[in-house]
């Protein structure tokens, strides 16, 4: 595979285990996320069990899975945010990086706007991301504290601040988990919307089969620490979920993910 370009903000791991130096070789940001034999661990208990995975650039991926599966595991190891793990393999995660969790990790003491401009490098910062606010429906709350937020406008804000960041690679750990179905709904047309603008990376964990079979190119299911299915979505956008073919995979991912189909 080649993996060529130059990239500052290129990242590389799991180099030192086999002698050689991080990031010795630049990587552009339209190469693909890499994951080699990638295992972690804890306390002995092995979560991920050597997963080998090639996402290209722009693709838009969801991960499924029972709970404990590992999905998060997964995701904070590609983020660099498991120093706790004991770890094996290597991964590659090419460009910038933005993470979004379930929680919007709005910091209380800033108002939205300066949360979403903090650390942000550019000359343009104020209005970049007053413009990202609008995007979001949140332009008129940029400089309310977020504990004046619900817990949408919350998470809309905190989007805007992943996407004001134009990542090469967005991985969101079930961003709308805590969310009501209506507003999950929304939150769905939204980031559809927005990335489609700038097309990153998406690596987008979810308990919510429809939300996957709405937004994602590719629904991988983590099962024993393995990919242990890896379906392409071909369906056109915008997406119903009634449509036949959904309507099939809908069904062998509940299956999958052990939900009996025949009784909900
Ligand atoms: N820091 C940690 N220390 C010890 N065990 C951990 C740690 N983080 C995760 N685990 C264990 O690893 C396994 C996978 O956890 P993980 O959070 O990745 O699952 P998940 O698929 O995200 O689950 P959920 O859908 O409930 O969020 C679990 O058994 C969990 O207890
Ligand atoms: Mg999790």
């Amino acid at each position: 595979m080649s993996l060529a370009g130059p990239s500052p903000e290129a990242r590389t791991a799991g180099h030192r285990a086999e002698g050689r130096p991080v990031s010795a070789v630049p990587l552009h940001p339209a190469a693909p996320v890499v994951l080699d034999r990638l295992s972690r661990s804890f306390g002995g208990r092995t979560v991920l069990d050597r997963v080998s995975l090639e996402i290209p650039a722009g693709q838009f991926v969801a991960l499924l899975g029972e709970s404990g599966s590992g999905k998060t595991t997964l995701l904070r190891a590609l983020a660099g945010l498991d120093g706790d793990a004991a770890a094996a393999g290597r991964f590659t995660v090419p460009g910038s990086v933005s993470v979004l969790f379930q929680d919007s990790r709005l910091l209380p003491w800033l108002t939205v706007i300066d949360n979403l401009t903090l650390g942000l490098r550019r000359p343009d910062a104020r209005e970049a991301a007053l413009a990202m606010l609008d995007a979001v429906g949140l332009g008129d709350k940029a400089g309310v504290w977020p504990a004046t937020l619900s817990g949408g406008q919350k998470q809309r804000a905190s989007l805007a601040r992943s996407l004001l960041r134009a990542p090469d690679v967005l991985l969101a750990d079930e961003p709308f988990g805590a969310l009501d179905a209506l507003t999950r709904l929304r939150m769905h047309a939204l980031l559809f919307r927005l990335v489609e603008r700038r097309r990153p990376t998406v690596i987008l964990v979810t308990h919510d089969v429809d939300e996957a079979l709405v937004l994602a190119d590719r629904i991988l299911v983590l099962k024993d620490g393995r990919i242990a299915e890896d379906h392409a979505v071909g369906l056109p956008h915008p997406r119903r979920t009634d449509h036949p073919d959904a309507t099939a995979l809908r069904g062998a991912l509940l299956r999958s993910l052990g939900v009996d189909t025949g009784t909900v």
